[in-house]
């Protein structure tokens, strides 16, 4: 199966009107029309591709599914098969969840974290729409989707078999972090577009990574942040693997936003996998945010 980018995310938080100021004002991202949107939710993108990142209200700091691209109807059709011969039941999309997604074909799956997870094809795009929502000098995106998303997972060897075999994602290196193995995972240059982490017991959104054109952008979020007492989860650094310089705020729903530049791209003639014991050069010490609130208790193999 070959995957070719992060597409969109969508959530579910008891916060999600919150995002109408923090999506543009802090993070810079802009504010899409959504006329097929569910109500009370906040429609956002990094780039020309509108409700790349939407949040609809509701009683949980949840991920509600991640959309993962394919290039095309025979590629979507080619992974079906290749799903459904893993053992892996796939919903396809109607029309009216298309329309919603903005995109030509979605089929839709669960993983055995519990994560639901959709593969398209044929999202919309508005090409030179995007106007960030403070000033600033946009969004890393062509050719590497996005961002990145982190999710933490009861068992690391299900979520290692499912992601690696199952769905193709390539790793790119790993991280001993704090007696946590942590796996990352491309699909394109981006150096990873999935990374997991395992805690016993839970899962959830640990955070979605986005990354902007500019040193500066990275700064001036930094400034927001501070000027707004919008709390930090980890402070300015750069990460070993893919040397982003960056931090993570807190979001309104729980789980924290990487706001990042600089990071280095992947490429796979030659690429060898490594493992680190730190996951930062320097920098991303804690911040004064309290501990995250989008993870979920789930019965895993220790749970029964
Ligand atoms: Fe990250």
């Amino acid at each position: 199966m070959k995957i070719t980018s992060l597409g969109y995310v969508r959530l579910e938080s008891p916060d999600a009107k919150e995002w109408q100021t923090f999506g543009p004002e802090v993070l810079g991202l802009a504010v899409s029309d959504d006329p097929h949107g569910a109500p009370n939710s906040v429609s956002l993108t990094n780039d020309d591709r509108p409700g790349r990142l939407v949040i609809t209200e509701g009683p949980h700091n949840r991920l509600d599914r991640t959309g993962w691209e394919v290039a095309g109807a025979e590629e979507l059709e080619a992974a079906v098969a290749e799903l459904e011969a893993a053992g892996v039941s796939v919903t396809r999309g109607t029309a009216e969840q298309c329309r919603a997604a903005r995109v030509r074909a979605l089929v839709r799956f669960s993983d055995p974290a519990g994560f639901t997870h959709e593969l398209f094809y044929g999202q919309l795009v508005v090409p030179a729409s995007f106007r960030p929502g403070r000033a600033m000098s946009g969004f890393v995106t062509d050719g590497q989707g996005l961002g990145h998303v982190v999710l933490v997972v009861p068992d690391m060897d299900a979520a290692l078999d499912f992601y690696h075999r199952t769905l193709g994602f390539k790793i790119s290196d790993e991280i001993d972090m704090f007696g946590n193995r942590v796996v990352f995972f491309h699909v394109n240059p981006r150096h990873h577009t999935l990374a997991i982490m395992a805690v016993p017991g839970m899962r959830g959104l640990h955070h979605i990574m986005v990354q902007t054109a500019s040193l500066d952008d990275v700064g001036i979020a930094h400034d927001l942040c501070a000027d707004r007492g919008i709390p930090l989860a980890m402070t300015l650094g750069r990460h070993t693997n893919d040397r982003m310089f960056s931090f993570y705020v807190r979001s309104p729903s729980g789980f924290e936003i990487e706001y990042g530049w600089g990071a280095e791209t992947v490429d796979d003639d030659g690429w060898v996998v490594t493992h680190m014991q730190s996951a930062s050069i320097w920098g991303h010490r804690p911040g004064d945010a309290p501990p995250p609130g989008c993870l979920e208790p789930v019965a895993g193999p220790e749970t029964g």
